[in-house]
């Protein structure tokens, strides 16, 4: 598996930033060299992810800075999502069900507005 990552090691790379900005070398890689790539660079948030994979244009992605901003940021990620199957290191597991319940309740308000914006239209 092929990580397409641009480096930003170098000061006279030029890299033209904006979300999901390599995610194109990935997508590329992998339709014409038809090997399996991970794409990487401001994918930040799990939907981006899910929707990088599920259009063939990575077979992973990786979260680089958003890890160093938070590093529970795939355990808050799958939370957000509603996806409760991810494994929390056992001292931490009382926050779990905290933020799972949050996130639940956002999602079921933001379904409720949707849902009145629907009908007032
Ligand atoms: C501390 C750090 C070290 C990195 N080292 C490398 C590296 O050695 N080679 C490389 O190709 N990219 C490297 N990168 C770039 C990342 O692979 C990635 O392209 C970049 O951070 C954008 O992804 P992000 O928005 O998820 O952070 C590094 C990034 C960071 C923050």
């Amino acid at each position: 598996m092929l990580d397409c990552s641009s480096g930003q090691v170098s000061p006279h790379q030029r890299p033209i930033y904006g979300r999901m900005y390599q995610t194109p070398f990935s997508d590329r890689i992998r339709q014409e060299a038809q090997i399996a790539t991970m794409a990487v660079g401001a994918i930040s948030e799990a939907d981006h992810v899910n929707s990088v994979i599920a259009a063939g244009r990575a077979d992973l992605c990786a979260i680089g800075r958003p890890h160093l901003a938070n590093p529970a940021w795939t355990l808050t990620e799958a939370a957000r999502i509603g996806y409760p199957g991810l494994a929390w290191p056992q001292s931490y597991e009382a926050g779990k069900p905290q933020l799972e319940a949050g996130f639940a309740r956002e999602r079921s308000l933001q379904a409720q507005s949707a849902a009145s914006q629907e009908r007032v239209a």
